[in-house]
């Protein structure tokens, strides 16, 4: 299988468990507990049913929308993740520019492999910086102050990791950052030369946004729950996140809100946009998707914030049904992630060529000519 035998997501999938060892893919690729949020997610999707128009002259259509101040080319925005150098040795760096041909929004990670300053160098698109709320109260004022001072256009704090969601495949593989050439994976890594070449000698691994305070995840390895459960704050609570809010005075959003009450509070501090979103299923299993919690979270606070619907997005349908029950905006993490693990830039580029068409085609195949013309109207519940 090659990159242009890939033509959706899951073939990207695919591509990436081929080119991946094997601990490295079930990190990108796992969830928490028995994974039901994480399919529910996806699943999700096929709850509600879309009610095309017809004959509505599309031959002209106006994907954009604008997404915190700026203006997206479509309502997709990549959501930040961290250790992409891990998946492909350009990292952080593909996405970036990929996001820019693109004219899509993209976030970096607290635990990115590449700098904010070299990342806002690298382009002037639409980017966000999630931060982690660490113990060490200086990493996060240094943070939020580079970030300031490379001029990143949002900050976005995620609030559904107060401690690390039981990852067992992550407990299996012994999977770390930076990783460890564990026996059990040995064969793995050894019958992926690309990866493992990439990775020992190009760029060497780092987490230039934390080394300057703490070694944990850089030099010294540790797993992620190890990272989340002895490095983040835990008694972070609403008050912190208002303190965050003032400090940073650009604009802010917050990750991971799942309920009305929890958004009405998020409109309390002021913050300019919310995602609904429950990690990819990495943190709270059983938790419910955001697809389903959309219509709710609308009903409280639409049109006062903005609302970004985030997890299990692989198709561009996905992103018209988002929109139509109440989303002004899409996210997805993993839909370009096994494409960067895949084939580095050129995959993202693919992955997201594919969407944007598959957008555009749903477009006209739903007889709508823009954005806003998504709405709940053309959406049928099947209960
Ligand atoms: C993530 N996600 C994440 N979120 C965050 O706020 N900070 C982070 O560092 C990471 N890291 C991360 C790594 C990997 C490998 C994945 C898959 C996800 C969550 C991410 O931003 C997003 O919420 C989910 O990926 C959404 O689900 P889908 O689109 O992957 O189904
Ligand atoms: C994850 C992180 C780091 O989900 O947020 O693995």
């Amino acid at each position: 299988m090659r990159l242009n035998d890939c033509h959706n997501i899951e073939d990207f999938r695919r591509l990436a468990k081929a080119r991946l060892p094997w601990p490295v893919f079930d990190y990108i690729d796992g969830a928490a507990d028995d994974e039901i949020t994480k399919t529910r997610n996806t699943q999700a999707f096929k709850t509600a049913d879309l009610v095309p128009d017809v004959l509505a002259g599309v031959s002209e259509i106006d994907t954009s929308c604008r997404i915190m101040g700026r203006k997206s080319a479509l309502p997709l925005v990549l959501s930040p993740t961290a250790l992409q150098r891990v998946f492909h040795w350009e990292g952080e760096k593909a996405v970036a520019r990929a996001a820019e041909k693109f004219g899509l929004w993209f976030g970096i990670s607290s635990l990115a492999t590449h700098s904010i300053e070299v990342i806002a160098a690298l382009t002037s698109g639409p980017k966000l910086f999630q931060l982690y709320v660490h113990k060490d109260q200086g990493l996060n004022t240094s943070m939020i102050e580079r970030c300031k001072a490379s001029g990143f256009d949002a900050l976005a704090l995620t609030v559904d990791t107060i401690v690390s969601g039981k990852r067992e495949r992550c407990m299996r593989s012994g999977f770390t950052t930076p990783p460890r050439f564990t026996p059990s994976a040995v064969w793995s890594y050894a019958t992926r030369p690309r990866w493992t070449l990439d990775y020992l000698f190009r760029e060497k691994f780092s987490l230039p946004n934390l080394d300057t305070h703490v070694a944990e995840g850089s030099s010294k390895s540790v797993s992620i729950a190890e990272y989340f459960n002895t490095m983040l704050d835990t008694a972070m609570d609403w008050d912190t996140a208002a303190a965050i809010r003032s400090d940073w005075g650009g604009t802010f959003a917050l990750k991971g809100i799942m309920s009305a009450t929890d958004a009405r509070r998020a409109v309390d501090i002021g913050a300019d946009a919310i995602w609904i979103s429950n990690h990819g299923g990495r943190q709270l299993d059983g938790g419910r998707s955001p697809f389903d919690q959309l219509a709710e979270i609308e009903d409280a606070v639409g049109g006062e914030i903005e609302i970004i619907c985030d997890g299990g997005v692989r198709r561009g349908t996905h992103v018209l049904k988002a929109l139509c029950a109440g989303a002004d905006a899409t996210s997805g993490g993993r839909l370009y992630l096994y494409a960067l693990a895949a084939a580095g830039q050129a995959g993202v580029e693919r992955a997201l060529g594919i969407l944007k068409d598959e957008i555009e085609r749903g477009m006209r195949l739903m007889g709508v000519t823009s954005v806003d013309q998504l709405t709940p109207n053309r959406l049928r519940w099947r209960n």
